[in-house]
C-alpha cells in the first residue's frame, strides 16, 4: 500500500521525509517522491525503489523545513514517473500525496477539464489536488485548510493524504478517510506517517487520525477538525515501538528476523496473561464484556489471508473445547453478502495490522447488527483496535516483513488461551486436560526454538524444489489451516503456485494433479489423523508424486514412504499448528531467497492492504 510521510518544524525536512520512506518500503511500493517547501514548492519524484529517488537526489539540493513524501502502489495508472507522488495542482499551488482510492474521481475530472483543468498523470490523486486548488481559487477569504474541506466534502472514498500549499508556506495539512495517518507530538515540530513506525525514535507520542479528521500542523499549533470544520477533541498516545524493532539486526531479511523472533513473540503473547500456577488465564482487553463472550451463542470470526487462516484454527479450539459454534468468514465475502447476525452472536475481526480495508469494512457492517465486536490486532492504535468494542492485543511485535509469521503464531497463542478461559468458564472441558494445554502451551516457545535449528537443514530441502512449478499442501484437522498457510507463505514470496487443501479431499480432485514433478508437503505429526494422512501419503507416492512430510520427531515409521522429512516435536494435537507452521515459513523462506525473489517486499504485494 502506498506510504506517506510529511515533516513541519525547524530541520531540514529532505533528510527526515527520506529515512521515513525507507521504514515504509515494507508496505509495498513501485514509486517513490518528495515535495519540499521553502517560499516555492519542489518536487523530486521517480519510478522504482527510494534508494534510486536517493541516488537521483544527489545532484539535487533539496531545501525546506516542511515536506511531504510518498510511496506508491499503483492504483489508478501505471507505475512512471508522471504518476508517483506527490501530484501538484495545475496552477502549482498545491501539492499533495495520498494513500487510498477516490471513487468518484472521473466524475470530478470531468467538472474540473470543464473548467479548464488539464491533467498530466492517470492519477485519481492528481483530481484531488486540482480540486482542492479549484476551491482555493473560489475567493480571496477561502484559506488552504478550507480548500481542502470543500474538496474533501465532494469526495467518495477511502484517503489519507498530505498537503502543502506554496501561498500559505507555513503549514502542512493532513487528513484522513479510511487510509491510517499518525501524527508525531516533537517539541516546535510534527511528524506524519501512515503509521507509526517512521515515527519510532522521533517522538514519544503521537495522535491518530479517525476517519473525516483534519489537522492543521503549524510551527508551534496543531489544529485539530473534521472536514466540516467542527473542531474534535485530541486524544494522545505514547508510542510504544522500540527502534531496535525496526532494523533487521543479523538477519538477511525482515521475514528471516521474524520467523526467528517467534519463541519470544509466542512468549510475550500468553505471559501475563497465563499466571505462572497456570490456574487463570487473564485477557484484561475482554473483561468488560466478557459474560457476552461466555454466553454468545455464536461467534464469527472475521479476517483476510493469514489472518483468515489463523481464524479457522481458532474455529477447531473455540468449538472442540468451549462448545460455542463458529463461523469464519473471509472479510472481502463478508462486507458485501446480507449475513445474519443474532443478538447474542459475537464477531471477532482479526488484522495483524488493524488497517485492512476489507476486515474494517467487515468491523463497520458489524456494529450496523448491533453486535459484540472484538479485535485481535497487533498495532496498538490502529483503526481495528480503536473501532471494536474490545479486544485483545497479540504483542508480536512490529511485523516489517510483508509475508506474515510471527503474527500468526501469535494470533493463533491469542485463540488458545480465549478457547480455554471460555472453555473453563463454561465448564466444557476436563481440569486435567486444561491444565496438560496450559502447561504444553508454556512449552512451545522451546520446541519452536529446536524447528528454528534446522533451518539449514531444511534449505537443502528448498533446494531440490526451488524450481517447481505447483506445489501442493495437505493437512488434517488443526492442521489444515497450517496447510492452507503454509501454501500461501510459499506463493507470495516465491511466486510457486501453491495450493492448501483438507488431505481428505485429495481424492475429490486435487490427487489429478500427482505426477512426479509435484511436490507435495504433507503435514503428518502422530495425531489422531496419522493413519489418515498415511495413506494419502501412500495415495501421493502411487502416483509418482514428491513427498515433503512434517513428522513427529522419532516417527520411523513411515520413512521410507518419503522423499524429505522435517521433524518437529511432539505436542498437543491442539497446540500443533504452532509448530508444523514453522518448517513451512523456513522451506517458503529459503525458496523464495534461492529464487532471487524480494522477500520482504515481494511483487505486487503490501504489507496492509489499505484499499479494497
Ligand atoms: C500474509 O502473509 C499476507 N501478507 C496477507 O495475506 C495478510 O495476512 C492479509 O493481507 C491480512 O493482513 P492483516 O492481518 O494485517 O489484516
Amino acid at each position: 500500500m502506498c506510504g506517506i510521510v510529511g515533516y513541519i518544524g525547524d530541520k531540514e525536512a529532505f533528510p527526515i521525509l527520506m529515512d521515513g520512506l525507507k521504514k515504509l518500503e515494507y508496505r509495498g511500493y513501485d514509486s517513490a517522491g518528495v515535495a519540499l517547501l521553502n517560499g516555492k514548492t519542489e518536487i523530486f519524484k521517480k519510478m522504482g525503489k527510494v534508494l534510486e529517488l536517493e541516488d537521483f537526489m544527489q545532484s539535487q539540493h533539496p531545501a525546506g523545513k516542511i515536506g511531504i513524501g510518498h510511496t506508491r502502489w499503483a492504483t489508478h495508472g501505471e507505475p512512471n514517473d508522471v504518476n508517483a507522488h506527490p501530484q501538484e495542482s495545475m496552477g502549482k499551488i498545491f501539492s499533495l500525496v495520498h494513500n487510498g482510492i477516490i471513487e468518484n474521481f472521473q466524475q470530478l475530472k470531468e467538472g474540473l477539464i470543464a473548467q479548464g483543468y488539464r491533467f498530466t498523470s492517470e492519477t485519481d490523486t492528481e483530481v484531488l489536488v486540482n480540486l482542492i486548488e479549484h476551491c482555493y481559487n473560489q475567493g480571496e477569504e477561502i484559506t488552504a485548510e478550507t480548500a481542502v474541506q470543500l474538496a474533501l466534502s465532494k469526495v467518495t472514498g477511502a484517503y489519507g493524504i498530505a498537503v502543502i500549499c506554496s501561498r500559505e508556506s507555513d503549514k502542512l495539512i493532513v487528513a484522513r478517510n479510511g487510509s491510517p495517518l499518525v501524527i508525531g507530538l516533537g517539541s516546535g515540530e510534527y511528524f506524519v506517517a501512515s503509521d507509526s513506525i517512521p515515527i519510532a525514535g522521533l517522538a514519544q507520542h503521537v495522535v491518530y487520525l479517525n476517519d473525516q479528521d483534519m489537522a492543521v500542523l503549524q510551527k508551534d499549533q496543531f489544529t485539530l477538525k473534521n472536514i466540516k470544520n467542527i473542531p474534535v477533541s485530541l486524544t494522545v498516545s505514547a508510542l510504544n515501538i522500540e527502534s531496535g524493532e525496526l532494523d533487521k539486526g543479523p538477519f538477511e531479511h525482515f521475514m528471516l528476523k521474524e520467523i526467528f523472533e517467534q519463541p519470544n513473540t509466542i512468549e510475550q503473547t500468553f505471559k501475563g496473561r497465563l499466571n505462572p500456577e497456570y490456574q487463570e488465564i487473564v485477557l484484561g482487553g475482554l473483561m468488560h464484556v466478557y459474560p457476552r463472550i461466555v454466553n454468545a451463542s455464536r461467534i464469527v470470526i472475521i479476517g483476510c489471508g493469514t489472518s483468515w487462516h489463523a481464524a479457522l484454527i481458532a474455529e477447531y479450539l473455540i468449538e472442540e473445547y468451549a462448545r460455542i459454534p463458529v463461523d469464519v468468514e473471509y472479510a472481502s465475502e463478508f462486507r458485501y453478502r446480507k449475513p445474519v447476525l443474532g443478538e447474542n452472536d459475537v464477531v471477532f475481526l482479526i488484522s495483524q495490522s488493524g488497517e485492512t480495508a476489507d476486515t474494517l469494512a467487515a468491523l463497520r457492517l458489524a456494529r450496523e447488527h448491533g453486535v459484540l465486536t472484538l479485535g485481535i490486532c497487533n498495532v496498538v492504535g490502529s483503526s481495528l483496535s480503536r473501532e471494536t468494542d474490545a479486544g485483545v492485543f497479540i504483542h508480536a511485535g512490529s511485523e516489517i516483513g510483508v509475508a506474515s509469521t510471527k503474527a500468526f503464531t501469535a494470533q493463533v497463542t491469542v485463540f488458545v488461551l480465549i478457547a480455554l478461559k471460555l472453555a473453563r468458564s463454561k465448564g466444557t472441558i476436563q481440569e486435567d486436560e486444561y491444565q496438560t494445554l496450559v502447561h504444553e502451551l508454556a512449552e512451545i516457545p522451546a520446541k519452536v526454538n529446536l524447528i528454528l535449528q534446522k533451518s539449514e537443514q531444511i534449505k537443502v530441502v528448498a533446494l531440490k524444489y526451488l524450481d517447481a512449478i505447483n506445489a501442493l499442501y495437505l493437512g488434517r484437522g488443526y492442521l489444515f489451516p497450517v496447510a492452507l498457510e503454509g501454501a500461501l507463505k510459499l506463493k507470495e514470496i516465491s511466486y510457486i503456485h501453491a495450493e492448501g487443501y483438507a488431505a481428505g479431499e485429495m481424492k475429490h480432485g486435487p490427487i489429478a494433479l500427482v505426477d512426479n514433478n509435484l511436490p507435495v508437503i504433507v503435514i503428518a505429526p502422530q495425531d489422531a489423523w496419522y493413519e489418515k494422512i498415511v495413506s494419502n501419503i501412500q495415495e501421493v507416492k502411487a502416483r509418482k508424486g514428491n513427498v515433503i512430510a512434517i513428522i513427529t520427531e522419532g516417527d520411523t515409521g513411515i520413512k521410507e514412504l518419503l522423499d524429505d522429512k522435517i521433524e518437529i516435536p511432539e505436542t498437543h494435537p491442539a497446540l500443533a499448528p504452532l509448530l508444523a507452521v514453522i518448517p513451512l515459513q523456513l522451506l517458503a523462506y529459503h525458496i523464495a531467497v534461492l529464487r532471487g525473489c524480494h522477500v520482504d517486499q515481494p511483487r505486487n504485494l503490501a504489507k496492509s492492504v489499505t484499499v479494497e
